[in-house]
């Protein structure tokens, strides 16, 4: 797997999703299932998804205690997923359980990807109610180094955050980017955003891409502009 556009799949019922989906014919793009769709539907969305031939990020952020993460990721593995995530705010033991979940008998495994801070928590807030008083960036900087060090594949962070990411990390630890639009004032709830070629510039190694596809008059379309910009 290389960079790649994945389209957040934001749908409430199978039904939906498989009804997007069709507009794409023969073609199978790498899709996120979150926990809107996985906990409307199970773990047979998954297989179903998968069978069709789609790459799947599960986007479960999964955070408990070591051994609870690493049974759970057993299962998810199991389900054929392609890259699964968590909280780094689990710690490096998390992280290292849940690698050790992952691996499947024949050695093979998911990608696994850690989350940071996620993007709705303000540096305000990171100080008053979870008392930490680093700067976001030294904080998403830190998380990113736990998760290198825990031996995870990447982490999920802003395009912005991308090349940061990537100096101090190294270049093949991945950077999985959402906040995607076409247009600086396409903004909705995402509060910095950038363009697919700007991800690509700022060296995003896949974007997560959901409205602008799914809510496009033609999703397929929308699909295309970014991949063509992106890759
Ligand atoms: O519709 P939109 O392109 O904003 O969707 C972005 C997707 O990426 C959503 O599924 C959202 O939950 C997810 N995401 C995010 N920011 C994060 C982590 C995940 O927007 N920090």
């Amino acid at each position: 797997m290389g960079k790649d556009v994945i389209i957040a799949c934001d749908f409430p019922s199978a039904e939906e999703t498989l009804s997007f989906l069709a507009g794409f014919g023969e073609e199978r793009p790498f899709i996120k299932i979150g926990m809107e769709l996985f906990y409307a539907e199970g773990p047979r969305i998954v297989r179903d998804l998968k069978e069709r031939g789609h790459g799947i990020f599960l986007d479960l952020k999964l955070h408990d205690i070591p051994n609870t993460v690493k049974k759970a990721m057993r299962v998810l593995s199991s389900l054929g997923a392609d890259m699964c995530n968590l909280h780094a705010a689990g710690t490096k033991a998390m992280m290292a359980a849940a690698l050790e979940g992952l691996t499947r008998p024949d050695g093979s495994r998911p990608l696994l990807i850690a989350v940071t801070q996620l993007t709705s928590t303000s540096e305000e807030r990171m100080r008053d109610e979870l008392l930490i008083a680093s700067s976001m960036d030294e904080a998403v900087i830190k998380y990113a180094e736990n998760a290198r060090e825990a031996g995870l594949d990447g982490v999920v962070c802003s395009p912005l955050e991308a090349a940061r990411v990537h100096s101090v990390c190294g270049f093949s630890f991945l950077t999985v980017t959402p906040g995607v639009r076409f247009a600086e004032n396409d903004t909705a709830d995402q509060a910095r955003v950038t363009t697919p070629s700007e991800a690509k510039r700022m060296g995003s190694d896949y974007i997560v891409v959901g409205r602008p596809i799914t809510a496009a008059a033609n999703p397929v379309e929308a699909y295309h502009k970014c991949l063509k910009d992106f890759i």
